[in-house]
């Protein structure tokens, strides 16, 4: 799988979404993902399904090795205490020593960044995770992040999908290296049935889905789709023998609404749990 390397991460260009598989659906379908050729989960304890990802994960036979996991501390837990505290819980939960890549699930301005960005750097020496990030940071948040921050930011993950123009976030991204994780790649099952998108994806022998996640993609950016049905899973990494034209990109960058975001910002905490 090519990778997308960023102040020293190598991060696989397309990620399993783990957000809802929940129980047997949860192991089988990790363990389905990794056998077809994932080899980037993307997890977080808020989910609560970490054991169940964990359970795929051994069950795989893939090596730990091959394998970047990132998992997210949650809003609550970004005091120091705390947050040393949840990320020991992932582990356990996961049964692995360390993880690839720790990010700080939301911002939280009730508790000092700085405060938190020293705990995610004593998360690394501690070697509990061999990269830290960010996720749903806004311009001026990365910015602040970027000055405070002892480590360097491997990836800011936000919601991204033909819905959003997420240029600014990018742009900022990229001046400091950092890479962009896409969540939300396929805005939640609206993407189906998008004429454009079908249309686009008739030309190409794709889906619309596919078309979706190859927009991402061919723009440097890392989707982590989320599937419990086995045939999407095998759907989302065909991404690689088809190239969008200009013209099909400008098309799809067409479709960004300023209300074309699927995660409620003022609700997020609870809308990603
Ligand atoms: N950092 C954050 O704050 C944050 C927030 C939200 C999400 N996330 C992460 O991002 C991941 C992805 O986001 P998400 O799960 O919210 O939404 P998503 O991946 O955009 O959408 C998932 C939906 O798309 C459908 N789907 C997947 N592949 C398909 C295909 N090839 N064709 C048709 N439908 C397809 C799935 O249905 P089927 O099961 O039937 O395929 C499911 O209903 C999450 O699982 C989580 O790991 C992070």
């Amino acid at each position: 799988m090519q990778t997308i390397d960023a102040n020293g991460a190598k991060m696989p260009v397309i990620g399993l979404g783990t957000w809802q598989l929940n129980g047997d659906v949860g192991s089988r379908i990790t363990e389905q993902a990794l056998k077809l050729g994932y080899r980037h989960l993307d997890c977080a304890l808020i989910y609560g399904n970490e054991k169940e990802v964990g359970v795929g994960l051994h069950a795989s036979g893939v090596k730990r090795e091959d394998v970047f996991i990132t998992t997210k501390v949650p809003h609550t837990e970004l005091a120091p205490a705390a947050l040393e505290r949840a990320v020991k819980q992932s582990l356990a939960n996961l049964r692995v020593s360390d993880v690839n890549l720790l990010l700080i699930h939301w911002p939280n301005p009730q508790i000092p960044l700085a405060e938190t960005l020293g705990a995610m750097a004593e998360m690394k020496k501690k070697g509990y995770t061999r990269h830290i990030g960010i996720s749903n940071f806004t311009v001026a948040l990365i910015e602040e992040a970027v000055k405070l921050s002892s480590e360097p930011i491997a990836t800011n993950q936000i919601e991204w999908h033909p819905y959003l123009d997420e240029e600014k976030v990018r742009a900022a991204c990229a001046k400091h290296g950092i890479a962009v994780t896409a969540y939300c790649p396929i805005a939640r099952g609206k993407v189906p049935g998008n004429e454009t998108l079908e249309r686009i994806g008739k030309a190409h022998g794709k889906s619309s889905s596919q078309v979706a996640l190859r927009y991402l993609v061919q723009q440097g950016v890392i989707p982590i789709p989320r599937t419990a049905t086995p045939a999407h899973l095998s759907a989302n990494l065909a991404l690689f023998d088809f190239t969008l034209t200009p013209a099909e990109m400008a098309d799809i960058a067409k479709l960004a609404k300023p209300d074309g975001r699927v995660v409620n910002p003022a609700h997020s905490p609870q809308w990603d749990a």
